[in-house]
């Protein structure tokens, strides 16, 4: 029996995530990003966290290149934010807020958490790579995330 992929990514769809936009660099640390949702929390001794990036993305040659990266988790005012990120060909940091950590990886102001990581391992994932980054910093300001669901956007109810 074969999938029917449409059928799939609805399926998919059922389950509800947080947004995130990932953020990498090239050689010469100009900032690349994506939106992801395939992101997971993996282990806490020792600090794990992984990604899913498209091998098809613009940006994917420097994830695969830089061997560092840093999640930004958006908050519910970030919808905007992730259209653009999740657009390809868009200059995606223009006009955005954002600064350099210390590892020179781009953290967009307003995200509720950053979460910086070094690439441990990476598997092959299908049209994806998993990356499981080894996590450096993690901080957050406690707010409300923006939430993911059948192909839309929502808030968390009061
Ligand atoms: C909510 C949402 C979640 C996404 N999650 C992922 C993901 O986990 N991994 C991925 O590679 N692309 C994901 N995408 C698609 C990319 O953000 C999009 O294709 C992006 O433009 C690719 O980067 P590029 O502009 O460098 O090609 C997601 C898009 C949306 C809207």
């Amino acid at each position: 029996m074969t999938i029917d992929l449409q059928e799939l990514r609805r399926v998919m769809g059922h389950f509800a995530t947080g947004v995130t936009v990932v953020t990498t660099k090239d050689g010469e640390d100009t900032p690349f990003g994506l939106t992801a949702n395939a992101f997971a929390s993996l282990s806490l001794d020792p600090p794990l966290a992984l990604i899913c990036v498209d091998k098809a993305a613009q940006c994917y040659s420097c994830f695969e290149g830089s061997k560092i990266f840093a999640i930004n988790v958006l908050g519910e005012e970030q919808e905007e934010i992730s259209r653009r990120f999740a657009t390809k060909g868009a200059q995606k940091f223009n006009g955005i807020p954002w600064h350099k950590s210390e590892s020179g990886l781009a953290l967009l102001d307003g995200a509720i958490s950053h979460i910086e990581c070094k690439v441990v391992y990476s598997y092959d994932g299908g049209d994806h790579t998993i990356y499981v980054g080894e996590v450096l910093r993690a901080k957050t300001t406690g707010e409300r995330p923006l939430i993911f669901f059948r192909g839309k956007y929502h808030r968390l109810p009061e």
